[in-house]
């Protein structure tokens, strides 16, 4: 059986996608670490939309899960012809003063388990001659961000990697997509631990700022992919802000980022 899976399935822009999906009636492969809520949401998808879901309650914090991921699906037949690793996590305030282990987690989820599942399912995708890999990025992927540095340059790394496995992939015929969300009102802030006092002046001021709500960045995405785009930033805003600081020396952007953090968490 043909399915699509996502990661970060169960919330904010990945549940958005997950629904334009199960719309259009493909069938999925939801993976997320709370059980419960998976499960109820495979199940009112499948009785909405007619379709298969299935899960995976999963963390991808730890080294294992991907390669447990690949056999189960291996184990239940199904053939991945869309993976979509959009699982992540942030982290803000000064490095140093940051957990260790926090941040080493932030990477094995956002870097080290997104190369994991894009090596263990493209090879099938390539003797199929077909498939499709998208890969969730952010606007943090254009900068190095102080105070946000460990994220933003996890960010980063995805941005390289696609661009560069994306054309790889080419002559197999597989489709890569690097999508990039600008601000987006979802729990990241609250999960990246920046919503409240300790992080307070990094968590996003939504209504200050401007902001997508995560089904305005899953209809961007879709329309990337049905255009066949291997890159797009979601937003209008965004996008033009994603040109411009390609033109501005990153000293001269790191360095006003980290004034301005250091005022907002005073420092
Ligand atoms: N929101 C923004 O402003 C924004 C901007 C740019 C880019 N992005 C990127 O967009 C993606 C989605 O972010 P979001 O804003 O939708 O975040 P979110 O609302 O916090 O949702 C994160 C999703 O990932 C799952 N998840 C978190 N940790 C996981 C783990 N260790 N293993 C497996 N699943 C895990 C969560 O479910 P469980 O907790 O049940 O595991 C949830 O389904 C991320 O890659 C993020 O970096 C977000």
């Amino acid at each position: 059986m043909k399915v699509t899976l996502i990661t970060g399935a169960s919330g904010g822009i990945g549940e958005a996608i997950v629904n334009r999906l199960a719309e259009r009636k493909q069938n999925l492969l939801l993976i997320a670490r709370n059980a419960e809520k998976l499960e109820k949401q495979g199940r009112e998808l499948a009785e909405k939309f007619g379709i298969q879901v299935q899960f995976i309650a999963a963390d991808l914090a730890d080294p294992e899960t991907a390669e447990r991921i690949f056999k189960e699906t291996q184990n239940r037949g199904l053939e991945i012809d869309m993976l979509i690793n959009n699982a992540g996590i942030g982290s803000g305030g000064e490095f140093s003063s940051l957990s260790l282990k926090s941040e080493l987690s932030l990477l094995q989820l956002n870097v080290s388990s997104l190369v994991a599942l894009t090596h263990l399912f493209l090879p099938q995708m390539q003797n199929r001659k077909s498939g499709t890999i998208i890969n969730i990025a952010s606007m943090a992927s254009f900068i190095p961000i102080p105070y946000m540095a460990t994220y933003a340059a996890s960010k980063m790394f995805v941005r390289s990697f696609t661009q560069a496995v994306t054309q790889e992939c080419k002559p197999y015929n597989v489709h890569m997509l690097l999508f990039c969300p600008g601000l987006t009102k979802t729990n990241f802030n609250s999960a990246a631990g920046i919503d409240n006092e300790k992080g307070g002046g990094l968590s996003s001021d939504y209504s200050n700022s401007p902001t997508q709500t995560p089904e305005e960045v899953a209809d961007e995405l879709l329309q990337a992919l049905d255009k066949k785009r291997s890159f797009a930033v979601s937003g209008r805003m965004n996008r033009f802000g994603s040109r411009l600081l390609a033109l501005i020396p990153n000293s001269f952007i790191t360095r006003n980022f980290a004034k301005l953090y250091r005022k907002r968490l005073k420092m």
